[in-house]
Formats: structure tokens, C-alpha cells, sequence
């Protein structure tokens, strides 16, 4: 696999502060503001990319949170924090990685004032951990469950692969990526390993553009109506192309199992060759895919693993693409553990500030008003995905905030239309352990940020070394014995 060389962000090195108490701690806050710039207007299905290239000229186009903060070399400590917990979203969860890093530095940004002012960290800390569980509670408590009939979790998986699909640079053939994702963790064991979905990219497929699925399916989608006539493999369709894709960058996909699920073992000699250590398959075909020979085995009976080969023209546009299945897989995998969903578009975080607003106000003093700075924070969300969509973010959250307040749990933007609508209805649905895994990550982080009020340097990492400067090289920086 390609491992990128970080792109060093001098700003943040340069600028770690050596300062004591409040200073210190609004310089951290600072520099995670910084962090959340970056990834910013990523956020939605309005969200742009982010082109990055290394040191060495390998450029990646990405939209995902974790991957843009890690390709950055961040090196302040504090900051260092929200890439991490991006990080850990995107192997908790796989999805939410933008959201996490926003909500974080959203929370720092708001309760700064109450810093400045003097206030002790631990009396916030206190604020936003009941504000956390309190959150956690209210979204387990409205969050829908859908019955595991197997239509209709079949609708939710592919409206949740769909959703998370949104705002990548695929999203013209959401549907299709959607029922592919799904038709892959549907064909895993229970363990559902993400090891046993395999992907592979062939280069060059974006001259022959089609998509071609060996997975039956029988009806026929609007959007997959032409028969690939070219294509050797059987039930093909081709996509009608969607405006925004280049004709060049579209992908040709498929699924198809993997050797081991022929049920074959591995012999090391011919001299026991007994039915059962032979695999079987329905169909055996060598196919040309692109610049290279592939061998197909379908209709497997012991299949419980699975092969997507994603084609097309720029190795970006492949790489980018790998990485958006690889959310969706990962929500996917989490919809059929955790059947439970919310509806996105920053509907979940309207209700969750609305509801922790009439919260603060049964309560006095300082906690009344950090629980408020709390669900002010939450407002980012649909804010950003306004600003991104080039919308007037203030009238929509005017009309969001009274929506609410009338009961209308899950309103939020509609990103079609300037305005707001109900998502649930809308199908813009997310698993709801998405969403509690952010916020929890999020405050958790802010916490985090707020109980440093000093930074330490290994004197080993910084270039002018420790005084005296006897036994520097060697040992471990152990104090001199006189
Ligand atoms: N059709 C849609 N309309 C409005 N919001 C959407 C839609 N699809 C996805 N979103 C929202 O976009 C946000 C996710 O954006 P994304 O760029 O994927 O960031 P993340 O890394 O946080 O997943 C979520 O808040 C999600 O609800
Ligand atoms: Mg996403």
C-alpha cells in the first residue's frame, strides 16, 4: 500500500507556546481551531476535496477528516489531540471523522470565553460531561429502530451506505456503490471482517466505462438501465453518467468471490486428492480486466468473502474511492450490529441543542451557562453544511431552532433546496452510534485540551539541548549525579 509522507504544517510547531495557566490553555484552544480550518469545508455533501501533496510530489484528493489530519504533520501537542480522535472515529466507527474534529474545536471555541474569564477547568469539565451524558441518553431515547425484517433492513444498510456516501466524490452513483457495499457485508460471516472484503484497483478502466456486477439483482434501477453489452461478464449494466463525473473517471466495479470460498484447502501433495479438499464454484472464468488477466469463481457456495475491483482513469480518483467504500463498509458493518438510526443533515444536533438549552434552563449558576456554550457548539454542524453549500446559514438555523422548538425532532437542512426538511422522511439516516461516538470523542477531547495547562518539551527534542551538555547523545537525559 502507498504510505503518504506528511506534509509538515510549520505554523503550528513554530507557534507551540511555552506559556503557564489561562495563556497556555487559550493557545491550545487556538491551535485546534487551526486543525478544524483544515478540514472545515469538507463537511456534507456540499463539501469540497482537499488536494494534498508530500514531499516527494504524490498528490491525494481526499474528503475525509482522517485522512487530511493525517497526511498533515501536525506537531502542536494540543492539536495533536483532535487528529487522534478523528483517528479513533475512523477505526471505531469509520464514518464522522470531519465531524468529530469540528464538534471538538467547536466546543473549545465556545466555552473559551469562560476560560479568559478566569473560570477553573474542572468546574467546565464537570459542564460537559453531564452535557455528553445527557446528549448520549436523548439520542438513544429518540432514535429509530427498524424491525430486522430483511427488506427493510436491506432499505436501511443501503440508506446508510448512501448517506455516508453523500459527500464523496462518488456520490453521483451513490446508488449503485450503496447496493454494492451492502451486497459485500451482506455476503460475510457474522465476525463480519473487514479483512474479507477485499479491494482491488485496476488502472486504466476508465476508458471502458461501465459497471459491471456479478451480484444477481434483479430489478432494474432507473439508473442502471442499459445492458453493457461489451462486457464478459454476465449481468452487466451501465450507469446513465451523472452530470459532475468526467466520462473519463467513471468507475467500472464488481464483486465476485474469493478463491477460499470455493471451499478448497490447500494440499501439499497430489497423493491425497479426496473430493472434500476440492473447492467448487458454479462458474470459472479467466477475464481481462483493464492492463491484467484476473480469475473469476463465481457462485460460491461457501462464499462469506468477497472481491470489488474499482476502476478508473486517475489513480486519485481510485484511491479516494477506496477509501469512501471503506466508510461506508465500516457503516454498514456498524447499521446491522447497531440497528438504530438518526436522521443527519444536522437534524440529530438541532434536537440535542434544543433539548440541552431547555435543560440549562432549569438549572443556576455557571453550569446553566456552559451547558448553553454546549449546545450552541452542536449548532456547527448544520451551520457548516450551509456555509458549505453556500447557503445563509443564520436564516436557516433561525428556521431550524423554531422547527424544533414546535417538535419537529428531525428537521434539518435541506441541501437541495436552501431550506430545511425533514431528514427522517428524507432518508439522510445515520447509525446512531455514529453520532454517539462523535459527541462522546469530541467532549471527551475538549476535556482533554482543558485539563493541560502546561506544556513540557523532552529536552531531547528541542535543537539547543539540555544545559551543560555532557551526556547528550548517550543515555537518557538522566539528571548528573554530583
Ligand atoms: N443528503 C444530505 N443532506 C443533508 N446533509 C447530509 C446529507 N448527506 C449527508 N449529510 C450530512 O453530512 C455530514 C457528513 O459529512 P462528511 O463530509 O461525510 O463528514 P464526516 O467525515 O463527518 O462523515 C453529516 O452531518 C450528514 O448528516
Ligand atoms: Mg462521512
Amino acid at each position: 500500500g502507498f504510505v503518504p509522507q506528511p506534509t509538515p504544517v510549520i505554523l503550528l510547531k513554530e507557534g507551540t507556546d511555552t506559556s503557564q495557566g489561562i495563556p497556555q490553555l487559550i493557545s491550545n484552544i487556538n491551535a485546534c481551531q487551526v486543525i478544524a480550518e483544515a478540514v472545515r469545508t469538507t463537511l456534507g455533501p456540499r463539501g469540497m476535496d482537499k488536494l494534498m501533496v508530500d514531499s516527494r510530489g504524490k498528490a491525494t484528493i481526499s474528503n475525509d477528516g482522517a485522512t487530511i489530519l493525517k497526511l498533515l504533520d501536525v506537531v502542536h501537542p494540543a492539536a495533536k489531540t483532535l487528529v487522534d480522535i478523528a483517528r479513533s472515529q475512523d477505526a471505531e466507527v469509520g464514518d464522522g471523522t470531519t465531524s468529530v474534529t469540528l464538534l471538538s474545536a467547536e466546543f473549545l471555541k465556545q466555552l473559551k470565553p469562560y476560560v479568559e474569564e478566569g473560570l477553573h477547568p474542572q468546574t467546565i469539565i464537570r459542564a460537559f460531561r453531564t452535557a455528553t451524558n445527557l446528549a448520549v441518553s436523548k439520542i438513544k431515547e429518540i432514535a429509530v429502530s427498524v424491525k430486522k425484517d430483511d427488506k427493510e433492513q436491506r432499505q436501511l444498510l443501503e440508506k446508510c451506505a448512501a448517506t455516508a456516501l453523500n459527500s464523496k466524490l462518488i456520490a453521483g452513483q451513490k446508488g449503485f456503490f450503496s447496493r454494492m457495499v451492502v451486497d459485500a457485508v451482506m455476503s460475510l460471516d457474522e465476525l463480519m471482517s473487514l479483512k474479507m472484503i477485499g479491494i482491488k484497483k485496476v488502472q486504466g478502466g476508465g476508458l471502458e466505462v461501465g459497471v459491471c456486477c456479478s451480484v444477481s439483482r434483479e430489478s432494474q434501477e432507473e439508473e442502471f438501465t442499459h445492458e453493457w453489452t461489451r462486457s464478459p461478464v454476465d449481468r452487466c449494466r451501465r450507469p446513465n453518467l451523472h452530470p459532475n463525473v468526467p466520462q473519463t473517471e467513471v468507475l467500472t466495479a464488481c464483486v465476485w468471490c474469493d478463491l477460499q470460498a470455493c471451499g478448497g484447502s490447500i494440499q501439499t501433495s497430489v497423493g491425497a486428492m479426496t473430493d472434500d479438499v476440492l473447492g467448487q464454484c458454479e462458474l470459472f472464468e479467466e477475464v481481462q480486466v483493464g492492463g491484467e488477466r484476473y480469475n473469476f469463481f463465481k457462485g460460491c457456495p461457501k462464499a462469506q468473502t468477497c472481491t470489488i475491483i474499482l476502476r478508473g482513469g486517475a489513480e486519485q480518483f481510485t484511491e479516494e474511492t477506496e477509501r469512501s467504500l471503506h466508510d461506508a463498509i465500516m457503516i454498514v458493518r456498524r447499521a446491522i450490529k447497531n440497528d438504530s438510526v438518526v436522521a443527519g443533515g444536522g437534524a440529530i444536533e438541532m434536537e440535542l441543542s434544543k433539548y440541552l438549552r431547555d435543560y440549562s434552563r432549569t438549572i443556576p449558576g455557571k453550569q446553566q451557562l456552559l451547558i448553553g456554550a454546549y449546545a450552541k457548539a452542536l449548532e456547527i454542524i448544520p451551520r457548516q453544511l450551509c456555509d458549505n453549500a453556500g447557503f445563509d446559514a443564520t436564516n436557516i438555523l433561525n428556521k431550524l431552532r423554531a422547527k424544533h422548538a414546535q417538535g419537529g425532532t428531525w428537521y434539518g437542512v435541506d441541501i437541495n433546496s436552501e431550506d430545511i426538511a425533514d431528514n427522517f422522511v428524507a432518508c439522510v439516516w445515520e447509525p446512531s452510534i455514529v453520532k454517539i461516538n462523535a459527541l462522546t470523542a469530541a467532549s471527551e477531547a475538549a476535556c482533554l485540551i482543558l485539563s493541560v495547562d502546561e506544556t513540557i518539551k523532552n529536552p531531547r527534542s528541542s535543537m539547543d539541548g539540555p544545559p551543560g551538555g555532557a551526556g547528550r547523545g548517550r543515555g537518557r537525559g538522566r539528571p548528573h549525579a554530583h
